[in-house]
């Protein structure tokens, strides 16, 4: 043991440490290659989860007179190519940037198109699973809200088959896929070129009724975009054509747009006060309003939600296999949402009134227990859009003014907030509701989408009391068992002949 021995240990000692040290840095350094790399990958990829590419297959118009149609105009070259004409026409003579309530597209750049009918919509996707109702066919889904409108007291104890079902739906925190489905929603305004190839659907086309109209008067526009390699079909509802609340000017369809706005968002009948034209005859005495007669209005064949329940069930037998979105702003956001909680599909809508009070004036199918976190309905909207706030109802607001009773606030499904009157000291007005305003100075102005959360706790017409009309005619159908759950029906009473009345599941009610 001398030292000599003891160096020699040192000095091994270090080298060791020295080598440990060099491994060290070289794993290191190796590290940061590997993580630079995996940046200038994505860097490259532009960060962004994939985009599906949606264009615009078809258009639907579904007319709400008394003599009811429905047409198809699907997009072939020649429609294009009028659109190319017809949007060049419109944008030369709206190129002046103050005369904004006639454009037709959005003006950022970066969307930029010739032709908004050609245009091709980035959107990307998630699973995600929502409760919805097992047997979702069209007919089973209207024969049980038809059963639900006649007795509306029994609805709540028939047991409807609920499933958890994983369901691809649009990633909402995603930007891109946000301001996609509101350019889809600002595209079902863009007025299309005169052709004659619409195709009847449903007829006969009645001429009387519609010539002299213009060539889309009167009815409920549905535009259909298909994305063909995951099979999604979305279909925005357009909606109103008012000039005070429009996305983009007044349209032929303002008249029957404000009918349906009021019907669906006031209190009662839009009887705001004896100086109002009400829109239905429900209302009683002060502040007392008739629900089965609101109800039997709401769903009368000539309002818009029958008429988008209808463009609904085209699109279903069309594409019966795919997934299908449902978007819409203002008037379409509502009919948007009140669709998609009749079919359980996904839905994300835009500065739309509140919709709630509606859904349970339709006795639309409810999951039970509401669970917020399987809701698959998102409403983006801004503080600063008194529509969508619900505070457009004053008797000085604009929205009076303008003949609009839009009384409503509660939203179903979850809100997506950009507060705007906060973050960016906006003052509330009605321009903050137009389409192309939120597209471009909110969606676009953001970094990311407002977080979507639930809403609080939300009461509409607290003030008034509904009634229902005492049915001295019919007689409440009689059910021979009355156990509170009706799921496990297997047979009928006996007697099948003499069947008169049958209700929503096919079990005889009336013999
Ligand atoms: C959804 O979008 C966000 C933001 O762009 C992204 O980080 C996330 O990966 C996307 N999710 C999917 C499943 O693509
Ligand atoms: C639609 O029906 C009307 C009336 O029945 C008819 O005049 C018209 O030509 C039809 N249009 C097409 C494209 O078939
Ligand atoms: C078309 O509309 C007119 C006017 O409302 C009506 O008199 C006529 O019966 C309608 N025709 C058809 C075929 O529905």
């Amino acid at each position: 043991m001398d030292e000599k021995q003891a160096f020699k240990r040192t000095k091994r000692f270090k080298s060791v440490k020295a080598s440990w040290a060099i491994s060290a840095v070289l794993i290191t350094a190796l590290y940061v290659i590997i993580l630079q790399l995996r940046k200038l990958e994505s860097d490259i990829k532009g960060e962004q989860p994939s985009l599906s590419s949606f264009k615009l297959h078809s258009i639907y118009r579904h007319g709400t007179s008394d003599h009811s149609y429905m047409q198809v105009m699907e997009i072939d070259d020649q429609i294009l190519e009028g659109g190319e004409a017809r949007f060049s026409e419109f944008s030369s003579v709206t190129n002046d940037p103050d005369d904004s309530d006639h454009e037709m597209w959005t003006s950022s750049s970066k969307y930029a198109t010739k032709n908004p009918l050609d245009y091709e919509f980035g959107l990307s996707f998630q699973p995600q699973v929502l409760k919805r109702m097992r047997y979702r066919d069209p007919q089973f889904v209207e024969s049980y809200m038809n059963f639900a409108h006649e007795n509306p007291h029994m609805a709540s104890q028939v047991h409807l088959d609920w499933i958890d079902e994983t369901v691809l739906v649009p990633n909402i925190s995603d930007k891109q896929t946000v301001v996609s489905l509101a350019l889809m929603s600002s595209d079902a305004y863009v007025r299309l070129p005169h052709t004659g190839d619409w195709r009847n659907l449903t007829g006969p086309w009645n001429h009387s009724v519609n010539s002299g109209h213009g060539w889309n008067s009167d009815g409920l526009r549905g535009h259909i975009f298909v994305n063909q390699e995951q099979d999604i079909v979305v279909i925005a509802v357009k909606g109103t054509s008012a000039q005070v609340l429009a996305g983009s000017g007044e349209d032929e369809t303002t008249v029957n747009d404000k009918i349906n706005d009021n019907l669906l968002f006031s209190c009662c009948c839009a009887r705001i006060s004896y100086l109002w034209t009400t829109v239905c005859d429900c209302y009683l005495k002060s502040y007392t309003c008739d629900e089965t007669c609101l109800e039997r209005e709401l769903r009368r064949k000539d309002r818009y939600y029958k008429a988008v329940l209808n463009i609904y069930k085209e699109v279903a037998q069309k594409f019966p296999s795919s997934t299908i979105w449902v978007t819409g702003h203002s008037l379409g956001g509502s009919l948007a949402s009140l669709l998609g909680r009749t079919y359980g599909l996904p839905v994300v809508a835009f500065e739309a009134a509140g919709e709630l009070l509606a859904t349970r004036r339709l006795h639309l199918p409810m999951p039970p227990g509401y669970p917020n976190y399987l809701e698959g309905v998102w409403h983006f909207g801004n503080t600063g859009d008194p529509i969508f706030m619900g505070t457009c109802n004053g008797a000085s607001s604009s929205c009076s003014i303008g003949g609009y009773a839009m009384e409503t606030s509660c939203h179903t499904g979850k809100e997506c907030i950009y507060d705007v009157v906060k973050e960016k000291g906006w003052h509330v007005n009605l321009l903050n509701h137009r389409i192309h305003k939120v597209i471009d100075e909110v969606l676009e102005k953001y970094d990311e989408p407002a977080r979507c959360i639930p809403p609080g706790p939300c009461h509409d017409c607290f003030n008034w009391k509904y009634v229902r009309e005492v049915r001295s005619s019919s007689s409440p159908p009689t059910m021979t068992t009355t156990s509170s759950t009706i799921t496990t029906i297997t047979s009928e009473p006996t007697i099948t002949s003499s069947c008169v009345g049958r209700n929503w599941y096919g079990w005889c009610t009336q013999y």
